[in-house]
């Protein structure tokens, strides 16, 4: 990497730690950091722009609308707002802003500008972290922040919401896994990805069964 990129990267890691302080554990730096390292290995594999991958990797979380009563346009306003105080070029700094407005799973029934490998890269990165041993971690610390029941077998699963529904759902963390977790393979982009998902989508179902079988006292 370039001298100057280099340093727009560490300047863009003090900016995102700076806005994420104080961040649930699921959407912390720490996410932020995963997410950057699963998507430079995936950018790599699949000869991408790096430079525009670490970006976007970094930047992709800072305003999650879920904090901001459902207003999606946080992140990306944040993000152009700083973009602007690098020396960067405009068609660069276009390519991150892309990123970021269409990273998000909720966003995903709705087309992309410019859908480019990078912008698949990081949502390839995004939900890997979503999946496997990490992705159960996650998934418990946020159902724990926001109060919910960890299973109920009498609340089933509904798998085919739609936008709105996803957002207002109060459902349990093991609902979660049906409604969303388990479904992330089969949206994968990336050949990389997608070996990657599969192996972490493998994890979770030895979990689930293994988490099913001790609710019923068989384990
Ligand atoms: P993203 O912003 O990456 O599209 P979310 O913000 O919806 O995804 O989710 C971030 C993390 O929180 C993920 O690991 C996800 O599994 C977890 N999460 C989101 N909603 C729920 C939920 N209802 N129950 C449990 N975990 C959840
Ligand atoms: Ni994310």
């Amino acid at each position: 990497m370039e001298n100057h990129e280099k340093k727009i990267t560490e300047q863009t890691e003090s900016f995102v730690k700076q806005e994420l302080a104080g961040a649930e554990s699921g959407h912390d730096w720490w996410h932020i950091y995963r997410v950057r390292n699963l998507a430079e290995r995936i950018a790599k594999e699949e000869k991408a722009d790096t430079f525009v991958v670490t970006l976007g990797a970094l930047l992709h979380d800072i305003a999650d609308a879920k904090f901001h009563n459902g207003d999606e346009t946080v992140g990306p306003k944040k993000a152009k707002t700083f973009l602007h105080t690098q020396n960067l070029p405009t068609e660069t700094i276009d390519k991150i802003l892309n990123i970021i407005r269409f990273v998000s799973f909720k966003n995903s029934d709705e087309k992309p500008d410019d859908d480019s490998l990078e912008l698949q890269i990081i949502q390839d990165a995004d939900r890997l972290d979503a999946l496997g041993a990490i992705g159960i971690a996650r998934a418990f610390s946020y159902g724990g922040f926001k109060n919910r029941e960890m299973y109920n077998p009498d609340i089933p699963p509904k798998p085919e919401m739609s936008k709105a529904e996803y957002k207002k759902s109060e459902s349990t963390t093991i609902n979660h896994f049906y409604e969303k977790l388990l479904l992330l393979k089969e949206m994968m982009h990336t050949n990389t990805g997608k070996r990657m998902a599969a192996e972490r989508h493998r994890f979770m179902e030895q979990f689930l069964e293994e988490f099913f079988a001790e609710w019923k006292g068989n384990a």
